[in-house]
């Protein structure tokens, strides 16, 4: 007699034994990845359950894995691809661009234009700079607010994803990371997420409970010592939980009262929530602003922006303490084409995000009705066009409520997600101007027929 816990693990095994059925061919490609790069993979983040994704070809709303098995596509690239695979208008943009040569590592004509949308679209940004990685963009975002203030701290939320630098590389939540040592939520301690950081870096960050009045308390006990507090206005990694309106409001007020610069992580919520992003989107207007993903349009890039005050250290001929920001690749011709090109769209058909958001609201409301006619324990949470359905009953206010998701539950519906045909990343998905209404029924059909299947096999 197998005991129930035995039994929903042979449970979860038949879906990953179907996933693997139905693509030896990726996973063939994983598996020769293996031999020749750690975990056959160029990141963490693309190991996934049973095994990676292998993606032979992007279009639209859908992507094709090596086997040739269409998937809707609600990870869009982690988010990057808001117009959705492949846009016409990158293609053309790509296409005059590459005749002229591919990296001058020198200035040229067709930054200011993207700058210029930057500074057009987003209410903070007067001024930005150009880099490679959201991970560099809030690593130079924390350099600049330490060089202004002259103070040695600084803030991030705990559950906060900002890249993979050793200052904030601590406290997010790494998958597989123990929840159960995090201090109080009134005062959280640093966990370092990886090990190798530098300790002097990560020591220097002090982690904030996110929704939750406490964070104030804290950074009034560091005040004098705080450069600056980095925040993402939606946690996405976390589980896609979008911060209070009130409680940004209190952060914007209370940073300009200790003299520390305010600093949203737009990576994911710029250009996406609104064409002025998440500070656009809550009405509340931060010094500093970190990019990359939509921005890029496909491309690798990060970018820091803000008010002219708030930058002027990156005045680097006319400032004799400005920072060191460089970078070979920084604001390159094609990233740059391809860049100017997504947000040209999108600031010419702002009506995109009222489409990409009434998605959003429209798979939030459907599955919650669903949840509560039916009575699971779960809830769909997210802000605009990010989405996540967690697999608990809420309220989901922070990673740790994220965490109270079902053990078996959480997996078996990701399981459930791949196996019938949806490519989404683990705790945030996201829409695209390609995906249609039926898209979004499909979506959450295959929710409902998730819950509904480990209901029936009880797992859940
Ligand atoms: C909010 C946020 N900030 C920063 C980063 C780091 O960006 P990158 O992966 O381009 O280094 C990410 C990446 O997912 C992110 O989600």
């Amino acid at each position: 007699m197998l005991d129930s816990t035995q039994r929903i693990a042979n449970i979860l095994n038949t879906y990953r034994n179907e996933i693997m059925a139905k693509s030896p061919k990726s996973l063939a490609v994983w598996q020769k990845n293996r031999t020749v790069m750690p975990a056959g993979v160029g990141s963490l983040f693309r190991l996934a359950d049973p095994f990676p994704m292998v993606i032979k070809r992007a279009q639209g709303g859908r992507v094709w894995d090596a086997d040739d098995n269409e998937y809707l596509d609600f990870m869009l690239g982690f988010s990057v691809m808001i117009l959705g695979n492949a846009p016409e208008e990158v293609e053309v943009a790509i296409r005059q661009a590459l005749p002229n040569g591919t990296h001058y590592g020198q200035c040229h004509e067709h930054e200011y234009e993207f700058a210029r949308l930057f500074c057009d679209m987003v209410p903070g940004v007067e001024k930005v700079t150009f880099c490679n990685s959201g991970t560099e963009a809030t690593m130079y975002a924390l350099r600049l607010a330490r060089a202004t203030t002259g103070r040695p701290l600084v803030a991030k939320f705990e559950g906060g994803y900002h890249g993979t630098h050793d200052l904030l590389a601590v406290s997010f939540g790494r998958p597989g990371s123990q929840a159960n040592n995090c201090g109080p939520i009134d005062d959280p301690i640093a966990i370092p997420e990886s090990p190798g950081l530098a300790e002097m870096a990560w020591k220097d960050t002090i982690i904030l409970p996110y929704n939750h009045p406490a964070a104030f308390d804290i950074i009034l006990r560091h005040a004098d010592r705080l450069a600056g507090i980095i925040i993402e206005p939606v946690q996405g990694a976390a589980g896609t939980i979008p911060a209070d309106r009130d409680f940004l409001a209190e952060l914007r007020r209370i940073t300009l009262e200790i003299g520390a610069l305010l600093i949203f992580d737009e990576v994911i919520t710029g250009f996406r929530l609104a064409p002025g992003g998440a500070q656009e989107y809550f009405g509340i207007i931060p010094d500093v602003s970190t990019y990359g993903k939509v921005a890029g349009g496909g491309f690798p890039f990060g970018a820091v922006g803000g008010t002219a005050e708030a930058m002027h250290l990156m005045e680097y001929d006319t400032e004799p303490s400005s920072i060191l920001m460089a970078g070979t690749f920084n604001g390159g011709p094609l990233v740059t084409a391809a860049g100017a090109a997504v947000l040209q769209r999108l600031s010419r058909e702002p009506q995109l995000f009222s489409r990409l958001n009434t998605m959003g609201d429209r798979f939030r409301a459907e599955i919650n009705q669903f949840i509560q006619n039916e009575d699971y324990p779960a809830l769909a949470v997210g802000a605009g066009s990010m989405f996540w359905m967690h697999a608990t009953r809420g309220p989901v206010k922070s990673v740790r409520d994220a965490r109270r998701g079902d053990r078996f539950a959480s997996p078996g519906l990701r399981l459930l997600y791949r196996k019938n045909g949806l490519h989404i990343p683990p705790n945030h998905g996201f829409m695209c101007a390609a995906h249609t209404d039926e898209d979004i029924t499909r979506l959450i059909e295959i929710h409902k027929s998730a819950m509904e299947e480990l209901r029936s096999q009880g797992v859940w």
